[in-house]
C-alpha cells in the first residue's frame, strides 16, 4: 500500500482530505496525536504536545525514512513545482475537491464548533489559532485566554510609528505592511535567543513568544496605515482589554457596525492558512528554515502574498467590476458581462478571483462568504454582479481550454463585502488578507521549530542538465511502447 493511501491521524479525524479514506494507524493503535491538557494557557498545552509530536514524528521516520512517495516530471519542474509532494506542513491540508480543513476540519465544522463572541455567529480568529496549534478545538476559557494574551502583547514601539507617519501615501500599504513587520523584529526574543547561544531544542519556545507578540501587534500596525492613508492620519485608539481581537481591529479601523465585525471575524478566519506550498505560506516557510526570526519570515510571506497572482488578486476582482460598472453601469445584462469577460481575456489579463492551482471546485471560502452576503447583502448591485460573474465566467473559461480550475478562489468575493460595509479602500484589502495569514505560518512555525526541520534546499536543475538526465531516461511513451510490445 502506498503511503500515501493512508491516514495517520485516525482517531482524531485531523489532516485528512476525505472521509471516505479508510482509517488506519501507522502504529496499528489508536494513540492520540495530541494531549488532552485542559489548561488555558497555550504554552503549557504546548509544553505537554511538544514532546508527544516529536516522539511521534521521530517514530514514523525512523520507520519509514526510505519509502518513496512520488514521482516528478519535467511538466512539474517546470511547471511550478505542481503536485511535488516536497514539504511538511501540519497546520492544514488542501483537498483539491473539497478545499481547506484546518487541522481536518472544515469552514463549516470551524463555523459550527468554534467558540464565538458573545451574540455573534461567526467563530473567533483565537479559536481558529488555538485549533492550528494544538489540533484540539478549544474552550472558551482557552479562547478568552488567548484574547487577554494578544490584548497585553499589543503594543508597538514608537520608532515603528514614527516609520509609517513619515512613509508617502504613495507606498502601497503591502509595502508600508512588510517594512514595518520587518522592522519590528527588534522584538524579536527568538533572535536574541539565538545571539545568547539558545539550546536548540528550546527554540520553537522563543518562536512561540515572538508568535504570540506578532500577532497581537499586526492589528495595531495595519490600523495606522489604513488611518494614515485614508483617514487622515487620526489615532487608532487604545485596545480595549475586555474586547476581541477582531473588535479590537474593527475599532483601530474606524469600524464599530456589529456586521462589520462579525464580518471581520469570519474574514480573519477563513484567510488564516491553506497548507504550505501557496506563496506566502511557502515563503514564510523557506525564510524561517534558514532560523530568521519570524518577524522577518513573516515579512517575507507578506511580499509573496503582495503578488497579483495570490493575495493582491482580492484588490484586482474589486477594481475590476469596478471598471465594469464604470463601463456598462450597475445592472449589466448576462451578454454584456460576457463581453467584458471576453475582452478581458483577449487582452491578455487574466480574470481576477477565479482559478487555483490546487482547487479544482468553488472555494468553499467563497462559497462562506456569498452564504455571509447571501444573509446580510442580497440586494447589493455589486454582489449581483458577483453571482453574475459566478454564473458566466466559469463556462468561457472552460471553452478556453486552458484553464484547469475555472471555478471562483476566496479573491472573487471579499472586496465586495468590504466595500458593502463602508471599506472601499481597494489597495488595502490584502492587508487584511495578511493580518489573518500570520494565524496560519505562525502557527506552523511553532512547529517547524519543534520538530527541528532543518534548512529548506531544494536541487535546482539547469535546461542543459535536465537534458542530459532525461536522456538517460526512457520517456513514458517509450515505455509504453516496450510493454504493449
Ligand atoms: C491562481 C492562478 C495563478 C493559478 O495558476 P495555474 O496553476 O497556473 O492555473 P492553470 O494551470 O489553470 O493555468 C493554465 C492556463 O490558464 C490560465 N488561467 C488560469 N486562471 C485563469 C484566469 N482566471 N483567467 C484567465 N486565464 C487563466 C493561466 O494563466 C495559464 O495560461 P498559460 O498556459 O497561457 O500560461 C490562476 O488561476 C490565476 O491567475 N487566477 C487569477 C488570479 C487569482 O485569482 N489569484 C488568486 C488565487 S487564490
Amino acid at each position: 500500500m502506498a503511503l500515501t493511501d493512508v491516514n495517520p491521524y485516525p482517531d482524531l479525524h485531523c489532516m485528512w482530505p476525505s472521509e471516505k479514506v479508510r482509517p488506519f494507524s501507522l502504529y496499528g493503535c489508536q494513540q492520540k496525536c495530541f494531549s488532552s491538557s485542559q489548561s488555558s494557557n497555550l504554552k503549557e498545552v504546548l509544553d505537554e504536545l511538544v514532546p508527544q509530536e516529536q516522539k511521534r514524528v521521530s517514530e514514523f521516520k525512523k520507520q519509514y525514512s526510505d519509502t518513496v512517495i512520488g514521482n516528478v516530471t519535467v511538466d512539474m519542474i517546470y511547471g511550478g513545482m505542481r503536485g511535488i509532494k516536497g514539504m511538511v506542513y501540519e497546520t492544514s491540508v488542501l483537498d483539491a475537491q473539497e478545499g481547506i480543513r484546518f487541522r481536518g476540519k472544515t469552514i463549516e465544522d470551524c463555523q459550527k464548533e468554534l467558540p464565538k463572541a458573545k451574540g455573534g455567529e461567526q467563530p473567533l480568529p483565537e479559536g481558529l489559532f488555538w485549533l492550528l496549534v494544538t489540533s484540539k478545538v478549544p474552550t472558551q476559557q482557552q479562547v478568552d485566554w488567548v484574547t487577554k494574551e494578544w490584548n497585553n502583547r499589543a503594543h508597538i514601539p514608537q520608532h515603528v510609528v514614527t516609520m509609517l507617519n513619515n512613509f508617502p501615501n504613495q507606498l502601497h500599504p503591502m509595502s508600508q505592511f512588510s517594512a514595518a513587520i520587518t522592522v519590528l523584529n527588534l522584538e524579536s526574543k527568538f533572535a536574541k535567543a539565538y545571539a545568547d547561544n539558545v539550546h536548540k531544542s528550546k527554540y520553537w519556545e522563543y518562536i512561540y513568544e515572538d508568535a504570540m507578540d506578532l500577532i497581537a501587534k499586526l492589528p495595531t500596525v495595519a490600523a495606522i496605515i489604513y488611518r494614515n492613508l485614508y483617514r487622515d492620519g487620526t489615532a487608532v485608539g487604545a485596545i480595549d482589554s475586555k474586547k476581541d481581537w477582531s473588535w479590537n481591529f474593527s475599532s483601530m479601523l474606524g469600524y464599530d457596525n456589529k456586521q462589520f465585525i462579525e464580518l471581520l471575524r469570519l474574514y480573519l478566519t477563513i484567510h488564516s492558512d491553506h497548507e504550505g506550498g501557496n506563496v506566502s505560506a511557502h515563503a514564510s516557510h523557506l525564510v524561517g528554515s534558514a532560523l530568521s526570526d519570524p518577524y522577518l519570515s513573516f515579512a517575507a510571506a507578506m511580499n509573496g502574498l503582495a503578488g497579483p497572482l495570490h493575495g493582491l488578486a482580492n484588490q484586482e476582482v474589486l477594481i475590476w467590476i469596478t471598471k465594469l460598472i464604470e463601463k456598462i453601469g450597475e445592472n449589466p445584462t448576462d451578454d454584456q458581462v460576457k463581453q467584458y469577460i471576453l475582452d478581458t481575456l483577449k487582452a491578455g489579463v487574466v480574470v481576477p478571483g477565479f482559478g487555483h492551482a490546487v482547487l479544482r471546485k468553488t472555494d468553499p471560502r467563497y462559497t462562506c462568504q456569498r452564504d455571509f452576503a447571501l444573509k446580510h447583502l442580497p440586494n447589493d448591485n455589486m454582489f449581483k454582479i458577483v453571482s453574475q460573474l459566478y454564473k458566466i465566467v466559469p463556462p468561457i473559461l472552460l471553452e478556453g481550454g486552458k484553464v484547469k480550475n475555472p471555478w471562483p478562489n476566496v479573491d472573487a468575493h471579499s472586496g465586495v463585502l468590504l466595500q458593502h460595509h463602508g471599506m472601499k479602500e481597494m489597495n488595502y484589502y490584502t492587508v487584511l488578507f495578511g493580518v489573518s495569514r500570520a494565524l496560519g505560518v505562525l502557527a506552523q512555525m511553532i512547529w517547524s521549530r519543534a520538530l527541528g526541520f532543518p534548512l529548506e534546499r531544494p536541487k535546482s536543475m539547469s535546461t542543459d542538465g535536465l537534458m542530459q538526465l532525461v536522456k538517460k531516461q526512457p520517456t513514458q511513451q517509450t515505455q509504453e511502447k516496450a510493454k504493449a510490445a
